[in-house]
């Protein structure tokens, strides 16, 4: 699946860095090359002979290693790659990459790369969670950045928390996924996912049932044959899948905005559970309880409908544009006459009345409706429906039979 490709691996230093071994194996079973360059700190957790071994391949761990310098310049090394994977990636190697710094080879290639960059984060909780860390975070996000991780769970350190390395099976997936040639290969798709929160006050929403669990796997499914998956989602259960490109919104407003701006696009998922009113005076202040047998009363105003208006757009419509429709009574009759009325190619169906088990569970029974009618698909994994459905979308905007 990574035949060919060839892999510019910076270890940087944490105890995770052991992993980092167990992924240049993983990494190579797929047919991958892998590069390593051993920061500093990393050789003191990995040592170059063990990297070396396991890709054999030369390690890199100095900048002013002339012999290197006249085989391959810097330049050349960070250029060479198909990808730049960044695992561990410390809090000092991330603050580096967010303010341009280049005080050692690692730094310095990954300045000097015109590569995509995937870096899956490890360090402890309080680092993780610390403003400055948050803040370079969502510079490289905004910088096209790719993220795998990190993720919850018990630290060497003895804490438990947000900061973990994600497994080397899922990051070699994620690089898997970023570098894929698949059918959806340079096309681009816009996914929806999750609830929106609509804000009472600073302290109370409204907001759909939505474990984002759906759209979560329709993004995975996508980037898996190749489609560069741009990810809105609102406040999800489900962490958003490694290495997509993933734009956090809390309201039905932003999320449009959101998918408005990713436009132009080849298709669009639009799996979110909006919420269809947002409170038309939400208070800036926390509402206070009043004398007993008050209450407030809300006013509601209509949210933006962001699939109908897509759909609807006479200039820069995607191709293909999907909805969603969980319903709990007359499943067809009510999502067909939704794909009219909102003007999209497809809406999937799913009956979410509570028997089915569907809403918040492992398994969907969808149908699909398009201009050729329903097809009703058998109980499946959400991951199934998503593969499937990709593999439709596939087949319709990039000609490959699904
Ligand atoms: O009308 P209903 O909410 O059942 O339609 C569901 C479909 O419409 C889903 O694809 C959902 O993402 C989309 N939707 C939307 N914006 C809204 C409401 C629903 O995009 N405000």
């Amino acid at each position: 699946m990574l035949a060919g490709k060839r892999i510019l691996l910076i270890i940087g230093g944490g105890v995770a860095a052991f992993k980092s071994l167990i992924l240049i194996r993983q990494l190579r079973e797929r047919g991958a090359t892998v590069v390593p360059v051993i920061t500093r700190a990393g050789q003191a957790f990995v040592t170059p002979l063990s990297a070396s071994a396991l890709s054999a391949e030369k390690v890199y761990t100095d900048l002013f290693d002339l012999t290197d310098e006249a085989e391959m310049g810097h330049i050349e090394l960070s250029r060479d790659a198909d990808l730049v994977v960044v695992a561990p990636a410390t809090a000092d190697l991330l603050g580096k990459m967010a303010h341009g710094l280049a005080d050692d080879l690692a730094s310095t290639l990954l300045l000097a790369t015109d590569k995509r960059v995937l870096v899956a984060p490890a360090m402890n909780v309080r680092m993780w969670e610390h403003p400055a860390v948050q803040r370079n975070v969502a510079t490289l996000k905004s910088d096209g950045i790719l993220f795998a991780g990190p993720t919850e769970g018990a630290m060497a350190c003895g804490e438990f928390g947000l900061g973990r390395l994600v497994e080397p099976d899922e990051i070699a997936d994620a690089v898997a996924a970023t570098l894929s040639q698949g059918p959806l290969a340079g096309r681009h798709v816009i996914v929806t996912s999750g609830p929106t929160h609509e804000p009472i006050d600073p302290v109370r929403y409204i907001a759909n049932r939505s474990s984002g669990a759906q759209g979560t796997a329709m993004a995975a499914a996508l980037a898996g044959l190749g489609a560069h998956v741009t990810f809105v989602t609102g406040p999800a259960d489900v962490p958003p899948p490694a290495g997509v490109a993933t734009v956090r919104v809390e309201t039905a407003s932003e999320m449009l905005d959101a998918v408005r701006a990713a436009l132009p696009a080849d298709a669009a998922v639009f799996a979110a559970a909006v919420a269809d009113w947002r409170v038309a005076s939400a208070s800036d202040k926390k509402i206070k309880k009043g004398d007993a047998g008050t209450m407030p009363s809300l006013d509601f105003a209509e949210n933006p409908d962001i699939l109908a208006t897509v759909s609807q757009m006479t200039e820069g419509r995607p191709p293909l544009v999907i909805g969603f429709a969980a319903e709990t009574d007359d499943v067809v009759a009510n999502a067909t006459a939704k794909r009219a009325r909102k003007q999209c190619d497809w809406i999937v169906a799913n009956d979410v009345s509570p028997e089915t088990g569907n809403m918040g569970g492992q398994d969907n029974t969808v149908i699909v409706i398009s201009a050729e009618g329903a097809d009703t698909w058998p109980r499946m994994g959400k991951d199934q429906v998503a593969r499937k459905l990709a593999a439709k979308i596939a087949a319709e905007i990039a000609g490959t039979p699904a």
